[in-house]
């Protein structure tokens, strides 16, 4: 029997924020499809503890996304080790500054900023850099369904995400010519260390948190938002079977941004009840 090849059989690629959640679980997809990669993130115990865990395939290196010393370096090794890069997964991120706008430090505000969009710039910037000569490669961030509409997230979230709308069919139109494709993932509510610690002030309470989540965050029955779902996404835009798709955000949200209401029972979304045909002035049926 010939063994089966994975879908990134023989691809090399460098996931930011590799160590914990979204970008853990692509990482651990990647390898089970064939690719080598490099887990970069700044918790390193838990980074190291994945890259063992995946073997010979991963390496983890601490790299602060907000430097673009340490993205230059890491993009540089991706390719002294591996004469190529195919994917450069721009994913790391942190909820940032919360409160009103009036009072949000522009401090906190910058900060939140630099780790959500100046990271993808510079890991775009470097990957592209690479990407461009070699004329092939993709290049992928996590934006989110903050970056889609209005009140999701916090201001400056908000502000990074959407700005990675743009940036991504920018990146797209300008790197089409190369062979390079550019897109992003929209998640909706996934149960991360992230989202557990906004709900309980505890990034390790991720049993809580799927509770929460299996009625929360999603019209779709018993259907939570896992990181395996932005992990398959993740895996289909790096690899080949999405070769005519570029410059898109995809939405994985388990139907939040279509206004669905949330946990609703089956036969009660909205309009989903037995009243009669509306009609003008008031009046009902035919
Ligand atoms: N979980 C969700 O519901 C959700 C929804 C939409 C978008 N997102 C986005 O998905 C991405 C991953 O989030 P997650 O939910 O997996 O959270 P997470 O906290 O589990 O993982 C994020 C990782 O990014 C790393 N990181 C933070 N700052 C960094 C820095 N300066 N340099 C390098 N690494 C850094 C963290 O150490 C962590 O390992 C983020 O960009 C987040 O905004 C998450």
């Amino acid at each position: 029997m010939t063994e089966r090849m994975g879908l990134l059989s023989g691809k090399t690629a460098i996931v930011t924020g590799g160590a914990s959640g979204l970008g853990e679980a692509t990482c651990r997809l990647m390898v089970a499809e064939g690719a080598r990669v490099i887990v970069a993130d700044i918790q390193d115990d838990k980074g190291v503890a994945v890259a063992d865990d995946l073997g010979d395939a991963a390496t983890y290196r601490h790299v602060d996304v907000t430097s673009e010393d340490e993205i230059r370096a890491v993009v540089d090794e991706a390719v002294d080790r591996w004469d190529r890069l195919d994917c450069m997964y721009n994913n790391a991120g942190i909820v940032g500054a919360v409160g009103p706008i009036d009072e949000m430090p522009l401090d906190d505000w910058q900060f939140s900023i630099d780790v959500l969009l100046r990271s993808v710039f510079l890991g775009s910037k470097h990957a592209a850099r690479v990407m461009k000569a070699q004329r092939f490669g993709v290049i992928l961030a996590t934006s989110s369904v903050a970056g889609l509409q209005g009140g999701l997230g916090p201001h400056a979230y908000t502000m990074a995400k959407t700005a990675v709308v743009g940036f991504t069919r920018n990146l797209a139109a300008e790197l089409g010519p190369y062979s390079v494709r550019a897109n992003a993932i929209a998640p909706g509510k996934i149960n991360t260390p992230m989202n557990a610690d906004v709900l309980f002030g505890d990034p390790e309470a991720l049993d809580r948190s799927l509770e929460y989540f299996k009625t929360q965050g999603t019209p779709l029955a018993g259907k939570p938002g896992l990181p395996a779902d932005i992990a398959d996404t993740a895996v289909w835009l790096m690899s080949d079977r999405s070769a005519f798709v570029t410059g898109q955000t995809i939405v994985v949200d388990g139907g939040l941004t279509t206004g669905s209401i949330e946990g609703a029972e089956a036969g009660q979304g909205r309009f989903a009840n037995h009243e009669p045909l509306l009609r003008e002035g008031g009046r009902r049926g035919r």
